[in-house]
């Protein structure tokens, strides 16, 4: 099953993200989470420190190869899928691979290209993939996201945040992606305002699989650098997700 979540920067990707990961330990479960947010934040909410990225992985390639230090005879996609392997980080839970960007002015689509790659490659190996995608519509138009399973789109109270959604669903018709399942999951929703906010987002077509409200421990957890994944399990926030993972295991 392979899980990517999306929608405009800022809106709580990597919060949901990081709590459905949450929800997953503990249910015996080879779980991989992915970073491919350029802009990558993922481990953090993790807890985990990241020293090599796959777009380190790949300047280094691109280094090696134009240094001469690889056999002409070798075969590049060889050598990378390796490195990529033995960059995955391995923890008791879960492991997590961080797609970074390609120092300088390389092609960001050279990574996303590595990317499809390797969801294709890995997806055997694990039980559940979350991917916590790159803001906006990239991944779509990049195909990158284009096997996954159940695509979560998240969206904030804000104009932009529903209209990135709202782009996201139609973008996926356009270009002919059908995902098993396509859920809207509204966050940061202040209390009293859920009502006025369902009508305007229920115009985008999409299915909402639940609420998570503005929560103040949230930003102490961000003031203070707590990684979101320690959130605890009462609090507002991951007992969401959990009523949220219901409406999925509902279809
Ligand atoms: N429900 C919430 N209550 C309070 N703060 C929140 C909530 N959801 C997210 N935040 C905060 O808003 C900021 C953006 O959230 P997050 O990093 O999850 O979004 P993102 O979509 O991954 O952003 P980016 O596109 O920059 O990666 C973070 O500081 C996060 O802690
Ligand atoms: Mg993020």
């Amino acid at each position: 099953m392979i899980i990517a979540v999306s929608g405009k920067g800022g809106t709580g990707k990597t919060l949901v993200s990081s709590l459905l990961i949450k929800s997953l330990i503990g249910k015996d479960l080879d779980i991989l989470a992915i970073d491919a947010d350029p802009d990558s934040n993922l481990p953090e909410a993790l807890g985990i420190e990241v020293d090599r990225t796959v777009g380190d992985i790949r300047e280094e390639l691109k280094k090696d190869t134009a240094e001469g230090n690889i056999p002409p005879e070798a075969n590049k996609w060889d050598i990378l899928d390796y490195k990529i392997m033995e960059s995955i980080i391995e923890t008791p839970e879960f492991d997590l691979l961080v797609m970074g960007r390609p120092e300088g002015s390389g092609c960001y689509c050279a990574v996303n290209n590595i990317l499809r790659k390797i969801i294709e490659r890995l997806s055997s190996n694990y039980d559940i993939i979350v991917i916590d995608t790159e803001a906006g519509l990239e991944h779509l138009s990049r195909r990158t996201t284009q096997n996954v399973d159940l695509m979560l789109v998240v969206t904030d109270p804000s104009k932009r945040g529903i209209l990135t959604a709202q782009r996201i669903e139609e973008l996926s018709e356009d270009l002919d992606i059908t995902f098993k399942k396509q859920y809207l999951i509204l966050n940061r929703v202040k209390t009293g305002n859920e009502d006025e906010l369902l009508e305007e987002v229920n115009k985008i077509g999409l299915e909402i699989a639940g609420i998570i409200h503005e929560d103040e421990l949230i930003e102490s957890y961000d003031r203070e650098g707590t990684p979101l994944i320690n959130l605890p399990d009462d609090s507002q926030a991951f007992t969401s997700i959990l009523k949220i993972t219901e409406v999925f295991k509902g279809n």
